[in-house]
């Protein structure tokens, strides 16, 4: 991890775009409109895969906006310094993403008619994907090897804290607020499913050629073609393109080739511990 990381309410944030100023504004402060659009997620979870799935929706599926305007203009970081200025400038609705636990969570958000898009992902596959990326991404600090990371990700020791306490902090809420709880391996399985489904949440109406054209223009190719959603116009001290692809492979199942026999027990040890309580709902409990 990032020796330099921020530290807020017990969990760890990358230096850089985060302090514990901006952090504490977002929960405390952020005035949260009743049209907002939250894109939440866990890192490597599929974020940006849904921002620009978001983007497209909201333009009924014309491709202009993700095409000419960076992904982080469109649907802002609104924990940062600069997201939050960002955030401030849009027009509604607004787009606006996060990786914030539900106990840091704009409080204003819970008084307010605002919606949360929630994406989750099979942890294994988030575990592969978060060390990939710790390599390239300068901020989050280099993972060191596989199994040092593998450890560290069980302990909840990295940026953002414990997969399982996101997910399960988040889905206690389920059927509590306006949240839709939607996972990379539905989208992966039936993306025109997944995105009508987004489409009835948020209440709007895409006829079939526009939900094809989200598809298309949300399509890994299409994504990996996209300047607006690739990474490649970060700095190189903030996503050295050398160390990596941020759009890496965009499959299920990646961990297969990456976990040994004894890894694969030791997490499905922690899983069934931690997770008892919300137990066999997910995708990728059912393989
Ligand atoms: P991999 O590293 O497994 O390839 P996030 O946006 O939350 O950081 O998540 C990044 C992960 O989502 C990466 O996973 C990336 O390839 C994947 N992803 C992004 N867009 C995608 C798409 N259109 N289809 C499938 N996977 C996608």
């Amino acid at each position: 991890m990032a020796s330099r990381c921020i530290e807020y309410k017990g969990i760890t944030f990358p230096p850089g775009y985060n302090s514990v100023e901006s952090l504490c504004f977002a929960e405390e402060k952020f005035q949260v409109r009743d049209d907002d659009i939250f894109n939440v997620t866990y890192p490597k979870s599929g974020t940006v895969w849904m921002t620009e799935i978001l983007s497209l929706i909201l333009n009924g599926g014309n491709p202009t906006w993700n095409q000419n305007v960076l992904n982080s203009l469109r649907a802002p970081w609104f924990t940062t310094c600069l997201g939050l200025e960002t955030a401030h400038n849009l027009p509604s609705p607004r787009l606006l993403t996060c990786h914030l636990p539900i106990q840091m969570f704009p409080k204003a958000f819970f008084s307010s008619k605002a919606k949360v898009i929630y994406t989750l992902r099979d942890p294994r596959d988030v575990l592969v994907s978060y060390y990939h990326f710790s390599k390239m991404c300068v901020p989050f600090g280099d993972p060191l090897s596989f199994d040092h990371f593998f450890v560290n990700f069980l302990n909840g020791n990295v940026l953002f804290g414990s997969w399982f306490d996101h997910i399960t902090g988040w889905m206690e809420q389920k059927g509590k607020l306006s949240i839709f709880f939607i996972s990379y391996e539905e989208m992966k399985q039936d993306l025109r499913g997944s995105v009508e489904h987004l489409c009835h949440f948020l209440g709007k109406n895409l006829d079939k050629a526009a939900v094809t054209s989200v598809m298309e223009n949300a399509s890994f190719e299409a994504m990996r073609k996209n300047n607006m959603c690739n990474s490649t116009m970060l700095p190189k001290d903030v996503m050295d393109q050398e160390k990596g692809t941020f759009l890496r492979k965009g499959i299920c199942g990646d961990w297969k080739s990456h976990f040994t026999v004894a890894q694969s027990e030791s997490f499905d040890k922690v899983y069934q511990e931690k997770m008892q309580s919300l137990g066999g709902i997910f995708p990728w409990e059912q393989v």
